[in-house]
Protein backbone atom coordinates (compact mmCIF):
# COMPACT_ATOMS: atom_id res chain seq x y z
CA UNK A 1 0.00 0.00 0.00
CA UNK A 2 1.16 3.54 -0.73
CA UNK A 3 0.60 5.99 1.69
CA UNK A 4 -1.02 9.25 0.77
CA UNK A 5 0.51 11.55 3.82
CA UNK A 6 -1.06 14.57 2.74
CA UNK A 7 -4.25 12.63 3.81
CA UNK A 8 -3.90 14.07 7.38
CA UNK A 9 -3.46 17.30 6.53
CA UNK A 10 -6.42 19.93 5.04
CA UNK A 11 -5.44 22.91 2.25
CA UNK A 12 -4.40 24.99 4.91
CA UNK A 13 -1.82 22.32 6.60
CA UNK A 14 -3.71 21.55 9.85
CA UNK A 15 -4.00 18.40 11.07
CA UNK A 16 -6.96 16.57 9.70
CA UNK A 17 -6.10 12.72 10.65
CA UNK A 18 -3.05 11.56 12.10
CA UNK A 19 -1.93 8.06 10.41
CA UNK A 20 1.92 8.85 10.33
CA UNK A 21 4.73 10.94 10.90
CA UNK A 22 6.14 10.28 7.52
CA UNK A 23 6.04 13.76 5.34
CA UNK A 24 4.61 15.59 8.33
CA UNK A 25 6.30 19.28 8.52
CA UNK A 26 8.47 20.38 11.39
CA UNK A 27 6.10 23.19 11.95
CA UNK A 28 2.76 19.94 12.66
CA UNK A 29 5.60 18.10 15.04
CA UNK A 30 6.59 21.33 16.90
CA UNK A 31 2.97 22.43 16.98
CA UNK A 32 1.63 18.85 18.77
CA UNK A 33 4.52 19.78 21.40
CA UNK A 34 3.61 22.91 22.13
CA UNK A 35 0.05 22.24 22.67
CA UNK A 36 0.93 19.27 24.73
CA UNK A 37 2.61 21.55 26.93
CA UNK A 38 -0.13 23.80 27.52
CA UNK A 39 -2.38 20.80 28.56
CA UNK A 40 0.21 19.52 30.65
CA UNK A 41 -1.15 21.37 33.53
CA UNK A 42 -4.65 20.34 33.25
CA UNK A 43 -4.01 17.66 35.23
CA UNK A 44 -2.94 19.87 38.64
CA UNK A 45 -6.28 21.46 38.12
CA UNK A 46 -8.43 19.98 40.79
CA UNK A 47 -10.99 19.21 38.14
CA UNK A 48 -9.07 17.47 35.32
CA UNK A 49 -11.07 18.16 32.75
CA UNK A 50 -11.15 21.20 29.72
CA UNK A 51 -14.18 22.02 27.50
CA UNK A 52 -12.45 21.91 24.18
CA UNK A 53 -14.15 19.04 23.24
CA UNK A 54 -17.37 18.54 24.85
CA UNK A 55 -19.96 17.38 22.74
CA UNK A 56 -17.95 15.41 20.81
CA UNK A 57 -17.88 11.70 20.60
CA UNK A 58 -14.49 9.53 20.48
CA UNK A 59 -14.62 5.77 19.85
CA UNK A 60 -11.68 3.98 20.63
CA UNK A 61 -11.29 0.59 18.17
CA UNK A 62 -8.51 -1.44 19.49
CA UNK A 63 -8.33 -4.61 17.53
CA UNK A 64 -5.12 -5.36 19.30
CA UNK A 65 -4.38 -5.67 22.61
CA UNK A 66 -3.00 -2.36 24.76
CA UNK A 67 -2.40 -0.66 28.11
CA UNK A 68 -1.22 2.23 28.26
CA UNK A 69 -2.46 3.62 24.76
CA UNK A 70 -5.82 2.65 24.93
CA UNK A 71 -6.20 3.77 28.76
CA UNK A 72 -4.56 7.16 27.94
CA UNK A 73 -6.47 8.14 25.34
CA UNK A 74 -9.34 7.49 26.86
CA UNK A 75 -8.41 9.78 29.64
CA UNK A 76 -7.30 12.23 27.35
CA UNK A 77 -10.64 12.08 25.45
CA UNK A 78 -12.40 12.46 29.13
CA UNK A 79 -10.12 15.45 30.13
CA UNK A 80 -11.08 17.21 26.87
CA UNK A 81 -14.77 16.76 27.98
CA UNK A 82 -15.42 14.36 25.13
CA UNK A 83 -17.99 11.39 25.08
CA UNK A 84 -15.62 8.48 25.01
CA UNK A 85 -16.75 4.72 23.69
CA UNK A 86 -14.61 1.85 23.69
CA UNK A 87 -15.09 -0.56 21.35
CA UNK A 88 -14.36 -4.07 22.60
CA UNK A 89 -13.50 -6.21 19.65
CA UNK A 90 -13.34 -9.43 20.96
CA UNK A 91 -16.94 -9.39 22.23
CA UNK A 92 -18.34 -7.00 19.09
CA UNK A 93 -19.97 -8.33 15.97
CA UNK A 94 -16.94 -8.20 14.46
CA UNK A 95 -16.61 -11.93 15.71
CA UNK A 96 -19.46 -12.53 14.00
CA UNK A 97 -18.05 -12.15 10.60
CA UNK A 98 -19.32 -8.35 9.90
CA UNK A 99 -16.55 -6.46 8.00
CA UNK A 100 -14.68 -3.71 9.52
CA UNK A 101 -15.94 -1.41 6.99
CA UNK A 102 -19.76 -2.48 8.11
CA UNK A 103 -18.26 -1.82 12.10
CA UNK A 104 -17.67 1.55 11.27
CA UNK A 105 -20.86 2.26 8.72
CA UNK A 106 -22.27 1.70 12.39
CA UNK A 107 -20.11 3.58 14.55
CA UNK A 108 -20.73 6.67 11.89
CA UNK A 109 -24.71 6.04 12.23
CA UNK A 110 -24.29 6.73 16.22
CA UNK A 111 -22.86 10.27 15.13
CA UNK A 112 -19.25 9.60 15.70
CA UNK A 113 -16.56 12.36 15.25
CA UNK A 114 -13.32 10.40 15.96
CA UNK A 115 -11.85 6.57 15.32
CA UNK A 116 -8.67 6.13 17.43
CA UNK A 117 -7.76 2.62 16.03
CA UNK A 118 -5.24 -0.08 16.48
CA UNK A 119 -5.04 -2.36 14.65
CA UNK A 120 -2.28 -5.74 13.38
CA UNK A 121 -2.44 -5.03 9.50
CA UNK A 122 -0.14 -2.15 8.40
CA UNK A 123 -2.07 0.38 6.67
CA UNK A 124 -5.06 -0.29 8.60
CA UNK A 125 -5.45 3.02 9.84
CA UNK A 126 -5.06 4.37 6.58
CA UNK A 127 -7.71 2.25 4.85
CA UNK A 128 -10.08 3.59 7.38
CA UNK A 129 -9.20 7.28 7.37
CA UNK A 130 -9.77 7.08 3.50
CA UNK A 131 -13.20 5.28 3.98
CA UNK A 132 -14.54 7.96 6.46
CA UNK A 133 -17.04 10.48 5.98
CA UNK A 134 -15.51 13.84 5.89
CA UNK A 135 -16.20 14.90 9.44
CA UNK A 136 -14.65 12.22 11.05
CA UNK A 137 -11.08 12.19 12.19
CA UNK A 138 -8.84 9.25 12.54
CA UNK A 139 -5.79 8.79 14.98
CA UNK A 140 -3.48 5.80 14.31
CA UNK A 141 -2.63 3.60 17.73
CA UNK A 142 -0.70 1.85 16.16
CA UNK A 143 -0.80 0.13 12.86
CA UNK A 144 1.45 -3.37 12.44
CA UNK A 145 4.84 -2.71 11.94
CA UNK A 146 4.24 0.28 10.40
CA UNK A 147 3.80 2.91 12.40
CA UNK A 148 2.65 4.32 16.23
CA UNK A 149 3.10 8.31 15.66
CA UNK A 150 1.08 8.63 19.11
CA UNK A 151 3.98 6.98 20.62
CA UNK A 152 6.92 9.06 19.11
CA UNK A 153 5.10 11.91 19.42
CA UNK A 154 5.06 11.40 23.51
CA UNK A 155 8.48 10.30 23.89
CA UNK A 156 9.58 13.56 21.64
CA UNK A 157 7.86 15.58 24.33
CA UNK A 158 9.41 13.34 27.17
CA UNK A 159 13.08 14.45 25.38
CA UNK A 160 12.18 17.97 24.73
CA UNK A 161 11.32 18.64 27.86
CA UNK A 162 14.49 16.90 29.63
CA UNK A 163 16.68 18.53 27.07
CA UNK A 164 14.91 21.53 25.96
CA UNK A 165 16.18 21.27 22.21
CA UNK A 166 16.77 18.65 19.54
CA UNK A 167 19.84 19.89 17.93
CA UNK A 168 22.36 18.48 19.98
CA UNK A 169 21.45 14.89 21.18
CA UNK A 170 22.33 11.75 20.03
CA UNK A 171 20.15 8.84 20.19
CA UNK A 172 20.16 5.53 20.23
CA UNK A 173 17.23 3.09 19.58
CA UNK A 174 18.21 -0.23 20.42
CA UNK A 175 16.41 -4.03 20.14
CA UNK A 176 13.92 -5.14 17.80
CA UNK A 177 14.19 -2.11 15.13
CA UNK A 178 12.97 -4.74 12.09
CA UNK A 179 9.46 -5.08 13.98
CA UNK A 180 9.05 -2.26 15.40
CA UNK A 181 6.72 0.41 14.10
CA UNK A 182 7.50 2.75 17.45
CA UNK A 183 11.60 3.06 15.89
CA UNK A 184 9.80 3.83 12.54
CA UNK A 185 7.69 6.83 14.02
CA UNK A 186 10.49 7.76 16.11
CA UNK A 187 13.18 8.15 13.59
CA UNK A 188 10.91 10.17 11.33
CA UNK A 189 10.31 12.31 14.31
CA UNK A 190 13.71 12.90 15.41
CA UNK A 191 14.89 13.38 11.91
CA UNK A 192 11.84 15.98 11.46
CA UNK A 193 12.81 17.56 14.48
CA UNK A 194 16.15 18.62 13.79
CA UNK A 195 18.52 15.57 16.22
CA UNK A 196 22.26 15.85 16.12
CA UNK A 197 22.49 11.94 14.89
CA UNK A 198 20.12 8.63 14.92
CA UNK A 199 21.68 5.46 15.79
CA UNK A 200 19.84 2.11 15.85
CA UNK A 201 21.65 -0.57 17.88
CA UNK A 202 20.79 -4.47 17.15
CA UNK A 203 21.60 -8.26 15.55
CA UNK A 204 21.95 -7.99 11.87
CA UNK A 205 18.57 -10.42 12.17
CA UNK A 206 16.38 -7.34 13.35
CA UNK A 207 17.52 -4.46 11.58
CA UNK A 208 15.63 -3.49 8.00
CA UNK A 209 18.35 -3.99 4.85
CA UNK A 210 17.08 -0.31 4.19
CA UNK A 211 17.30 1.29 6.98
CA UNK A 212 20.32 3.34 6.43
CA UNK A 213 17.39 5.53 3.65
CA UNK A 214 15.98 6.75 6.88
CA UNK A 215 19.32 8.86 7.92
CA UNK A 216 20.25 6.63 10.93
CA UNK A 217 24.00 5.38 11.86
CA UNK A 218 23.72 1.20 12.23
CA UNK A 219 25.72 -0.14 14.77
CA UNK A 220 25.79 -4.28 15.96
CA UNK A 221 27.56 -3.25 18.79
CA UNK A 222 25.76 -2.42 21.99
CA UNK A 223 28.75 -0.78 23.89
CA UNK A 224 30.18 1.14 20.76
CA UNK A 225 26.49 2.27 19.38
CA UNK A 226 26.04 4.27 22.97
CA UNK A 227 29.41 6.15 22.97
CA UNK A 228 28.39 9.72 23.28
CA UNK A 229 24.44 9.00 23.38
CA UNK A 230 22.48 11.49 25.12
CA UNK A 231 19.13 9.56 24.68
CA UNK A 232 18.50 5.62 24.83
CA UNK A 233 15.67 4.15 23.83
CA UNK A 234 14.97 0.82 24.75
CA UNK A 235 12.48 -2.00 22.68
CA UNK A 236 11.29 -5.09 23.54
CA UNK A 237 11.51 -8.15 21.04
CA UNK A 238 8.48 -8.18 19.00
CA UNK A 239 7.73 -11.97 19.62
CA UNK A 240 4.04 -12.12 17.99
CA UNK A 241 5.48 -10.29 14.62
CA UNK A 242 7.93 -12.40 14.16
CA UNK A 243 7.66 -15.29 11.86
CA UNK A 244 10.80 -17.34 12.64
CA UNK A 245 13.87 -17.83 15.01
CA UNK A 246 15.39 -14.48 14.73
CA UNK A 247 17.73 -15.13 17.81
CA UNK A 248 19.29 -17.96 19.36
CA UNK A 249 18.21 -17.26 22.94
CA UNK A 250 16.67 -14.75 25.13
CA UNK A 251 19.65 -14.94 27.43
CA UNK A 252 22.06 -14.45 24.90
CA UNK A 253 20.31 -11.58 23.59
CA UNK A 254 20.12 -10.10 27.20
CA UNK A 255 24.17 -10.67 27.53
CA UNK A 256 25.06 -8.96 24.30
CA UNK A 257 22.11 -6.40 23.80
CA UNK A 258 20.69 -5.90 27.33
CA UNK A 259 20.55 -2.60 28.82
CA UNK A 260 22.47 -3.26 32.12
CA UNK A 261 24.24 -0.48 34.45
CA UNK A 262 27.76 -1.60 33.12
CA UNK A 263 26.66 -0.72 29.35
CA UNK A 264 24.78 2.23 30.09
CA UNK A 265 28.06 3.63 31.37
CA UNK A 266 29.21 4.10 28.08
CA UNK A 267 26.46 6.61 27.08
CA UNK A 268 27.17 10.08 28.66
CA UNK A 269 26.73 10.29 32.14
CA UNK A 270 23.70 12.17 31.89
CA UNK A 271 21.65 10.11 29.23
CA UNK A 272 18.26 9.20 29.95
CA UNK A 273 16.70 5.68 29.56
CA UNK A 274 13.31 5.06 27.58
CA UNK A 275 11.32 2.24 26.53
CA UNK A 276 7.63 2.68 25.30
CA UNK A 277 6.38 -0.33 27.08
CA UNK A 278 5.72 -3.37 27.64
CA UNK A 279 8.83 -3.60 29.27
CA UNK A 280 10.50 -7.56 29.77
CA UNK A 281 13.01 -6.64 32.53
CA UNK A 282 15.73 -9.39 32.20
CA UNK A 283 15.21 -9.18 28.11
CA UNK A 284 16.27 -6.12 27.01
CA UNK A 285 16.19 -4.18 30.09
CA UNK A 286 17.82 -5.00 33.61
CA UNK A 287 15.35 -3.85 36.67
CA UNK A 288 17.93 -1.69 38.23
CA UNK A 289 18.15 0.42 34.93
CA UNK A 290 14.30 0.58 34.37
CA UNK A 291 13.46 1.76 37.86
CA UNK A 292 16.85 3.82 38.15
CA UNK A 293 17.36 7.67 38.50
CA UNK A 294 18.05 7.93 34.81
CA UNK A 295 15.18 6.53 33.60
CA UNK A 296 12.11 8.26 32.04
CA UNK A 297 9.72 5.18 31.29
CA UNK A 298 6.68 6.29 33.64
CA UNK A 299 7.55 10.07 32.87
CA UNK A 300 6.62 9.16 29.51
CA UNK A 301 3.41 7.56 30.34
CA UNK A 302 2.23 10.11 32.18
CA UNK A 303 2.97 12.44 29.34
CA UNK A 304 1.15 10.43 26.76
CA UNK A 305 -2.08 12.22 28.32
CA UNK A 306 -1.03 15.80 27.31
CA UNK A 307 -0.17 14.71 23.79
CA UNK A 308 -2.88 12.57 22.66
CA UNK A 309 -4.88 15.76 24.54
CA UNK A 310 -2.92 18.08 22.01
CA UNK A 311 -3.52 15.49 18.98
CA UNK A 312 -7.07 15.05 19.40
CA UNK A 313 -8.40 18.63 19.73
CA UNK A 314 -5.43 19.30 16.53
CA UNK A 315 -7.21 16.94 14.78
CA UNK A 316 -10.46 18.18 15.57
CA UNK A 317 -9.37 21.87 14.68
CA UNK A 318 -11.16 22.22 18.60
CA UNK A 319 -7.84 23.87 20.05
CA UNK A 320 -7.11 26.85 17.22
CA UNK A 321 -10.97 27.11 17.45
CA UNK A 322 -11.13 27.19 21.30
CA UNK A 323 -8.54 29.77 21.39
CA UNK A 324 -10.16 31.88 19.03
CA UNK A 325 -12.97 32.61 21.46
CA UNK A 326 -10.97 33.19 24.48
N1 LIG B 1 3.62 1.57 24.04
C1 LIG B 1 2.48 0.92 23.76
O1 LIG B 1 1.95 1.03 22.64
O2 LIG B 1 1.98 0.17 24.77
P1 LIG B 1 0.57 -0.60 24.74
O3 LIG B 1 0.71 -1.73 23.74
O4 LIG B 1 0.32 -1.08 26.14
O5 LIG B 1 -0.47 0.37 24.28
Amino acid sequence: MSYRHNLQLTADKKLRHFLTIEGLPRAVLTEVLDTAESFSSVADQAVKKVPILRGKTIVNLFFENSTRTRTTFELAAKRLSADVLNLNVSVSATSKGESLLDTLSNLEAMQSDMFVVRHNKSGAAQFIAQNAPAHISVINAGDGCHAHPTQAMLDMFTIRRHFEDFYPLKVAIVGDILHSRVARSQIHALTTLGANEVRVIAPKTLIPTDIQTMGVHVFHDLKRGLEDVDVVIILRLQKERMDGAFLPSEKEYFHTYGLTQEKLAFAKPDAIVMHPGPINRGVEIESIVADGPRSLILKQVTNGIAVRMAIMSMAMGSYSAAREET
